[in-house]
């Protein structure tokens, strides 16, 4: 399963994502669908990426009653996408219904991974606005844990965080990481960072790359770059 480079397409319209898309010709690279992209263009670009033939991670961060999500997740399961995700604070048994509500009525289902804290969130903010005292890391590990007991299949984390979850969770537990840069590149706006191929050292299973693909004026030498660093033997 898994190992490999998901570009995350922050675009705002449907043209902009497909002329971005037509540049890898051949190449179908693993596409995220994000919030800004799934509210502008609506479920057709999910439809029309899909029918492109490349996998699609939606990333729309599920969070409210369990029923609710169930539901929604019904919604999501019969776009066809490979990958979907939730917020663990919705709690266990939210879910367990977002896993009922994916399964189709012949088993399968995409991928359901969990976001623990979200990477803005630091240590003094969880205590101020959601009293929550325990270290984050201690959070974030347990959070991952109820979404290995509910049934889920991994996380989204801090390529930082990798390697713990794997410890806690197990090596089959999915490890999604955003937050990775080229060495040489513009860290941006993301505060904790790695490269890919420190990213492939430490465990993770798929990395989440946008602005070092998206705004490099060779997207697709740079997509090539992330595979090659990201999948090679690491020594
Ligand atoms: O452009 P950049 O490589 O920073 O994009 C990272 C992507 O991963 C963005 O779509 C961002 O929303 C997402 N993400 C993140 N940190 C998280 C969760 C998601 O950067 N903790």
């Amino acid at each position: 399963m898994g190992k490999d480079v998901i570009i995350a397409c922050d675009f705002d319209s449907k043209e902009k994502t497909l002329a971005f898309l037509d540049q890898f010709k051949g190449r179908k690279p693993y596409v995220k669908i994000g919030m800004e992209l799934f509210y502008a263009a609506g479920p057709d670009i999910v439809r029309e990426i899909k029918a492109r033939g490349h996998r699609i991670f939606l990333d729309l961060k599920l969070h409210d009653i369990p029923n609710t999500v169930k539901k929604a997740m019904a919604v999501l399961s019969g776009l066809d996408v490979d990958m979907c995700n939730l917020h663990a604070s919705g709690t266990v048994p939210m879910m367990r219904a977002a896993l009922e509500g994916l399964t189709r009525p012949d088993g399968t289902r995409p991928l359901l991974i969990a976001v623990t804290q979200l990477t803005s969130t630091d240590q003094e903010t969880m205590e101020r606005d959601l009293l929550i005292r325990e270290p984050i890391d201690r959070v974030v590990m347990h959070y991952a844990e109820n979404a290995k007991q509910a049934g889920l299949d991994g996380v989204v984390c801090s390529p930082l965080e990798a390697e713990k979850v794997h410890s806690v969770c197990g090596k089959d537990f999915l490890t999604v990481t955003p937050g990775v840069r080229f060495a040489d590149g513009d860290v941006g706006d993301q505060k904790r960072v790695m490269t890919p191929a420190e990213a492939n050292r430490i465990g993770s299973d798929y990395i989440v790359v946008g602005r070092p693909i998206t705004a490099s004026p060779d997207p697709v030498a740079a997509y090539m770059r992330c595979v090659n660093d990201f999948t090679c033997d690491p020594e």
